[in-house]
């Protein structure tokens, strides 16, 4: 079975149980707008970044949060970026996507569920730690030409969304499924099956899938816990189930208090990537050197 089928699949049931669980499909956040503007301008070889600028000069926010960010210590840069098109230039096109990409997604779910905010704000540094750690490993592949480094950082981001539809939209579901996973340390997607009856892979893919979200991210979301590694279905999935493991299983994001179980790690994930075993330990150390830099993230773009 490829991804593609199971995805596929995933569209059907993750659509009917979905909206039957919530209600009504829109109660759900509305498509990143500015995002999806950027993208079809990036889908023209032509484009410009003063064209990006252009787009990005219609909404005074999000421009905002482009320049702090790029001023920031995140990135480290000696001048003063004082204008969209020169943070264009100085991120990358890519780079840019992926900032837009993220700050749309939190500014669309706020805060997420006020009786929650303490797991909004530990499943945003989950997800920002997949991100980190899924660029580290993404630059550690060796194939010079993997390309895929802005577009892992996303679904790094992305890959758990379902998790804030649950704790957003059924919130008390929600409370259930962190007690089940805490009272027998199973991971959540396994407690939301139990509890729910359906995960966040599932209702992730389903709100990807109506912001139309590209194939690559769907997939990330649909299959990060399961992946079948496919050659043809390229290597940001595999990256994004190897992250999410390692995440879990970092002592110091745990000590935080995010759920600490996850499913198993596909083994196979290694020779696949043709990354040795033992980086493990490298991955986890340069992800702590780099976890303020999240947090920083974070601050400035929410
Ligand atoms: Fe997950």
């Amino acid at each position: 079975m490829t991804i593609t089928v199971k995805s596929a699949n995933l569209e059907a049931d993750a659509s009917a149980k979905i909206s039957e669980l919530i209600g009504s499909v829109d109660k759900l956040p509305t498509p990143p707008t500015v995002y999806h503007q950027i993208t079809r301008v990036l889908d023209d070889p032509g484009a410009s970044a003063f064209d990006i600028a252009s787009i990005l000069a219609e909404d005074a926010a999000m421009t905002a949060k482009i320049l702090r960010l790029s001023n920031s210590a995140y990135y480290g840069l000696r001048k003063d970026i004082s204008s969209v098109k020169q943070a264009v230039v100085v991120i990358g096109i890519e780079g840019v996507k992926s900032l837009v990409l993220a700050a749309s997604i939190i500014d669309a779910f706020g805060n997420g569920n006020k009786r929650d905010s303490e797991y909004t704000d530990l499943f945003w540094r989950h997800s920002l730690a997949v991100a980190f750690m899924a660029k580290i490993i993404a630059r550690s592949i060796k194939s010079n030409d993997f390309p895929f480094h802005e577009l892992s950082f996303s679904a790094g981001i992305l890959h758990d969304i379902g998790k804030l539809i649950f704790s957003s939209y059924l919130n008390e579901h929600h409370v259930d499924v962190l007690k089940f996973a805490g009272d027998n340390l199973v991971a959540e997607i396994v407690a939301e099956n139990q509890i729910i009856g359906s995960n966040h892979s599932e209702a992730g893919f389903f709100l990807a899938d109506k912001w139309s979200l590209p194939a690559t991210l769907k997939n990330c979301i649909a299959l990060h816990h399961h992946p079948s590694l496919v050659p043809d279905e390229g290597e940001v999935l595999p990256v994004i189930h190897l992250a999410n493991y390692l995440v879990h299983y970092s002592d110091s994001l745990n000590a935080q208090g995010y759920c600490e179980q996850t499913t198993a790690l596909n083994e196979d994930v290694w020779d696949f990537l043709d990354i040795p075993r033992d980086k493990q330990e490298d991955f986890l150390e340069e992800l702590n050197a780099q976890f303020g830099k999240a947090e920083t993230f974070l601050r400035l773009v929410s």
